[in-house]
This record gives C-alpha cells, sequence and structure tokens, in this order.
C-alpha cells in the first residue's frame, strides 16, 4: 500500500512546484532591475521595485495558509475508496483530526477493509449514505458530538461522494439519471444543509469535489456532466450567501484519475440495466454500436474497484491542490489540477469554432466509432 507521505513526497520539491513560477518572475524583475540601474535609468527602476514588492505583498498575503492543528475537524464523504480515501489518509498525515464518511461500514460477513486501514491511521469513520435523510441526520449528530466531546472546530467540509455513469444520454433509464443526481448534486446539498449550523459556528470552509466536465462536458457522461455543472453553479451561489459571515466556498477540481478510483466499478451493472431497457427499435437503431461501446468502457472497472488493493492516489500534485483549496487564508473560487493534455484540450475547447471543439471532444473522449453492423 502507498503511503501517503511517500506519495505526497518531499516538501520541497512540493514548495518548489508551487513557488517556481513567482521565483522565476522575480529573478526576471531583478535582472531587469540591475539592467536599468546600470544604464541609468533610476526612476524607472525605482518605480519596478515599488509596483513588484506591492506584487510580492499581495501574492503573498493571498497565498498564506493557516496551519493544520489536532483540534481542526475535517469531514469528508465518500471515503471508501479513491479520492475520498486517499484525501481522508492525507488530512490525517498532517495532523487534522479526520470524520470520514463511508457509505458501507462493512461489507457482508467481513470486515470492511478500507475501513480498518482508515481508523489504523487514526481516521475517524462513521456511516454516511448522503441520499438518506435519516443517515445525514445520524451523521450530523456525530460531527456534533464530535465537536462537543473533543472541543474541536470544523475547519471544513469537502464533499466527495459521487458517482458517475458512463453510456449515451438515450441509453441511460431515468433511475440512472436520478441515481446520479441524488447523490452528487441533492446528495450534497442534504450533508451541507445539516452541516450548516456547525460550519456557520466555526468560519468553516465548503469545498464541493467537482470535474472538468462542470465546464466542459463531455459525450457519454452527459448526466453526469450536468450534475457537476449544476454543482459548480450551486457553490458560486452558495459562495456569495455564506461568504457575508466569514465561510468560506471552493470547488476543487481534481483532474482525472479514474484507475485508480472505484467510479467505473459498476460500469458493467449499469450497462446491462441499460440493455434491459432497451426497447426493439432502440437496439436496432444502435445495432453492435451499443455492444462495443460496453465492452469498452467496462474495461476500465476491471482496473478498478478491487476492495484488497487499497491505495492512495498516486499524483502528487492533487494533494498540493486540495491542501491550497483547504488551507489558504483567501482562497480563489475554483483549484484545478490538471496534466498538460487537459490544459491543452481546455484552452482549445474554449477558443475554437463549435465544428474544430466537437472534433476534439471526440479525439478526447475516444470512443468506439459509430458504425452500424451491416445485417
Ligand atoms: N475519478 C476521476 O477521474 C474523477 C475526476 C474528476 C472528479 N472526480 C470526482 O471525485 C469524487 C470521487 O470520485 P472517485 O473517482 O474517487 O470515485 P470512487 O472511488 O467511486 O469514490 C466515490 C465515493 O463516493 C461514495 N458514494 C457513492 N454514493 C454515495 C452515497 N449515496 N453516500 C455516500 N457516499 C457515496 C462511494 O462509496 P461506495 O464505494 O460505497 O459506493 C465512494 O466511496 C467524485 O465526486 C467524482 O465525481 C473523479
Amino acid at each position: 500500500m502507498n503511503s501517503v507521505k511517500e506519495v505526497y513526497g518531499n516538501r520541497w520539491t512540493a514548495w518548489w512546484r508551487r513557488n517556481s513560477t513567482v521565483l522565476q518572475v522575480a529573478a526576471t524583475i531583478s535582472c531587469n532591475l540591475g539592467y536599468l540601474l546600470e544604464t541609468g535609468y533610476t526612476r524607472t527602476a525605482a518605480a519596478l521595485s515599488m509596483v513588484s514588492l506591492g506584487g510580492a505583498t499581495l501574492y503573498y498575503i493571498s497565498k498564506r495558509r493557516w496551519k493544520i492543528k489536532p483540534r481542526d475537524l475535517v469531514v469528508i464523504t465518500g471515503c471508501n475508496s479513491g479520492l475520498g480515501y486517499s484525501l481522508a489518509m492525507h488530512c490525517r498525515a498532517q495532523g487534522a483530526t479526520v470524520l470520514a464518511g463511508v457509505r458501507e461500514t462493512a461489507v457482508v460477513l467481513k470486515p470492511n477493509a478500507v475501513v480498518e486501514s482508515l481508523k489504523d491511521r487514526g481516521v475517524i469513520v462513521h456511516q454516511l449514505d448522503i441520499t438518506s435523510e435519516e443517515s445525514v441526520r445520524e451523521f450530523g449528530e456525530k460531527v456534533k458530538q464530535l465537536s462537543e466531546e473533543r472541543q474541536l472546530a470544523l475547519r471544513a467540509l469537502v464533499n466527495n461522494a459521487g458517482v458517475m455513469v458512463f453510456g449515451e444520454f438515450e441509453w441511460q433509464t431515468q433511475e440512472l439519471a436520478e441515481y446520479q443526481l441524488s447523490v452528487n448534486l441533492l446528495g450534497t446539498m442534504r450533508i451541507t444543509r445539516e452541516l450548516m449550523p456547525i460550519i456557520r459556528r466555526n468560519g468553516g470552509r465548503i469545498v464541493v469535489v467537482s470535474s472538468h466536465c462542470a465546464a466542459d462536458p463531455l459525450p457519454g457522461i452527459s448526466v453526469y456532466a450536468a450534475t457537476k455543472a449544476a454543482l459548480h453553479a450551486w457553490a458560486t451561489a452558495l459562495r456569495v450567501e455564506v461568504g457575508k459571515y466569514g465561510v468560506n466556498v471552493v470547488s476543487f477540481i481534481p483532474g482525472g484519475f479514474i484507475s485508480e478510483s472505484n467510479i467505473m466499478r459498476r460500469q458493467r451493472l449499469h450497462f446491462d440495466e441499460m440493455e434491459r431497457h432497451m426497447s426493439d427499435e432502440a437496439k436496432q437503431f444502435y445495432g453492435d454500436y451499443f455492444t462495443r461501446y460496453a465492452e469498452y468502457f467496462s474495461q476500465a472497472d476491471l482496473s478498478s474497484g478491487n476492495q484488497d488493493n487499497i491505495k492512495v492516489l498516486s499524483n502528487s500534485r492533487i494533494y498540493e491542490t486540495f491542501d491550497s483549496a483547504l488551507l489558504e487564508i483567501h482562497p480563489s473560487a475554483v483549484y484545478r489540477c490538471e496534466p498538460w493534455r487537459y490544459f491543452f484540450y481546455r484552452i482549445m475547447f474554449k477558443n475554437t469554432p463549435m465544428w474544430i471543439r466537437d472534433r476534439l471532444v471526440q479525439c478526447f473522449v475516444n470512443a468506439p466509432s459509430w458504425q452500424i453492423e451491416k445485417q
């Protein structure tokens, strides 16, 4: 099992990555100042130094972070695998008291290995199904009781729990659409509302785990993208509503790590359900496209979803970006962790005409091609 410290790597490397751009800018400005002084432009050099000093001060003020203390409580939803599990381990390793919400704390006839490994590291685990009113109320009671008994301050609620179903819109049944909406959007709202009094009292932070799909919806996950876009709209409005009494709301976009999480674990079952409900007319229209598509996207659930293979995510940038979202005293609205490929496509999606953009989207998703088998 990867330890969070192994993944997170050397703190100096992380510090360098975070500050390298500003150091390069500072070095360039210093060289220019030296040149201006050397060539006699003393007034310009003085003006430039004042502007640079002001800029640097503003930058450091905006990037200041609070330090995590053991009395800081971080609540994270959906910690059974992937990002939620990794963030729970990470926050605990940083010294926070972590309460991890897990949908199923016991697997039939055997202890949940994930829960055991969280507990081994000192993470407090409690059952939480964000689609259930009762479970959310009970979880809220747990947070209240923990805060009072241990004198903790709820620093952050990390809304991580989420589900995704791959498949073209027409194939997705109403139940599958409602399932995604009820977890990703309504469930997130439900747990946030429940914890709101404690968040308010502590001037805590609401971190909403979003996705690139919120701004750049992709074919095959239109419903999932719609839930993430709605979540983004909600977070944006909420930020202003609660900002007036000192609660921050930030969106955290963690990039892609499908092969290291369980998000595709039930994909085969979802395709089976789509096929069962597909009309004869649709079956005839889509031909073998559906089978090829289902085959292709079910492969992903073979590489993930192994309960016994408990790993934290290996990309250290996810933790660095998350720390900024969690700890910066004057936070930005959105924190994005993205590889170059995502960055490139995101910029191209925004700045190209529709017909190029739509072709680029197809390249990005790389789904099986649309061709009907000749009968
Ligand atoms: N994977 C990616 O590439 C990616 C990219 C961008 C954003 N994200 C976002 O990151 C978040 C975590 O995704 P992940 O990839 O780590 O997926 P994951 O491994 O499947 O984790 C999702 C977690 O949510 C939990 N969950 C599902 N339904 C729930 C419910 N009703 N109540 C409480 N918890 C529930 C799951 O529990 P069970 O296992 O018990 O169902 C699981 O622990 C999601 O919001 C996702 O949209 C993921």
